[in-house]
């Protein structure tokens, strides 16, 4: 296996390669290094086939919609990624083949809701949940301390101790560590139970990262900024949101609230389906199609996506447009389908 760290910065991207099939992953790329990781991989002569992020980032744009686009590659990342464009949802125990090897996914959420930790040979690649004495925030929207230290502690110290680990992010130079060192020396972890972890998590007080927003709203959608106008943090906080349940009670009730579906038109007719009688715009042509729900104005109107992220977005787009009544269906089509509510599917061949 050929394996090295990419960026010698804060943020890591590390590079996993069969030296039998010369078939390579690209774990949690950069988008300002692309230039710089396709003339590597021509280098070493390998074909890229996965791109993979660990989870959705908040302080990097993600490349993974780039480089899938570039030279075809995969993109992996969890089944809870809220993104559009991605080829390969996986779960806990799945397996990521590269040539001849055999990346194994865990489930390791708690610093976002899609976060994964990936175990190849005699390491694992820990994203931001387990961090080289300490661990990532989980203040975020979808973060969950709790959910955290069961995946550290059950999840990755279950690992032999001699696992050798590595982060997806590092302030302080650190390059590599053990399972076994991280159970003995992690400050935030070690000694600690479950509660203790969770008071300490709730009260870090941490500023947000710079441009949070201009990062994370890009790295939700797959669109680039200059595609459209973002809302801002504010914007997005005030955006009532309502459960599956709640919509679907609000669906038996008159009148009857208008589903606008801010997916692209393959998720709306793929696995997850839709709401019955739901209106597909896209995100991105949200702006300018909004008009065509003015004659629903007086109705309220629910916004609905994967996984409740991008619609939050759609839904404070619509209140910034003068639509008053506007809330969105948290955990999206996910949670939908998690409660088996109705759905209904397209397909080509009904004619
Ligand atoms: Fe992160």
């Amino acid at each position: 296996m050929l394996f090295s760290e990419l960026n010698r910065g804060k943020c890591k991207t590390y590079l996993i390669a069969c030296e039998e099939t010369h078939e390579a992953a690209l774990v949690d790329p950069l988008k300002e290094r692309i230039d710089r990781y396709l003339a590597l991989l021509a280098y070493h002569g390998l074909k890229l086939t996965a791109v993979i992020d660990t989870h959705t980032h908040a302080d990097h744009r993600t490349a993974i919609f780039d480089l899938r686009d570039l030279v075809g590659a995969t993109a992996i990342m969890h089944r809870r990624a809220p993104a559009p464009h991605i080829d390969r949802h996986v779960e806990d125990g799945d397996t990521i083949p590269v040539g001849k090897l055999s990346i194994q996914v865990l489930a390791t959420p708690g610093h976002s809701p899609d976060g994964i930790s990936l175990y190849v040979g005699d390491r694992v690649l820990t994203g931001d949940a387990l961090l080289i004495r300490g661990t990532g925030r989980s203040d975020f929207a979808g973060g969950d301390p709790g959910a955290q230290y069961d995946a550290i502690t059950i999840k990755l110290f279950r690992q032999p101790d001699e696992t050798r680990m590595f982060p997806a992010h590092d302030y302080r130079g650190n390059t590599s560590s053990t399972i076994g060192e991280e159970k003995r020396l992690n400050p935030r972890i070690a000694g600690r139970s479950r509660q203790e972890y969770v008071e300490l998590m709730n009260k870090l007080g941490l500023p947000l990262p710079d441009k949070i927003q201009e990062v994370l709203q890009p790295n939700q959608s797959a669109l680039d900024d200059d595609a459209m106008r973002f809302p801002s943090l504010a914007e997005m906080n005030k955006v009532r949101q309502r459960t599956a349940h709640e919509v679907q009670a609000a669906l038996q009730s008159s009148p009857r609230p208008v589903i606008v579906d801010v997916r692209e038109a393959e998720e709306f007719n793929g696995e997850l389906g839709h709401i019955p009688g739901s209106l597909l715009v896209p995100l991105k042509e949200l702006p300018a199609r909004a008009s065509e729900l003015e004659s629903h104005k007086e109705r309220s109107i629910i916004v609905v996506c994967r996984a409740g992220v991008r619609s939050t977005t759609g839904a404070a787009i619509l209140t910034g447009l003068g639509f008053d009544n506007v809330a969105n269906l948290k955990g999206g089509m996910l949670d939908w389908s998690d409660q088996r509510l109705p759905v209904e599917r397209w397909s080509h061949d009904d004619g």
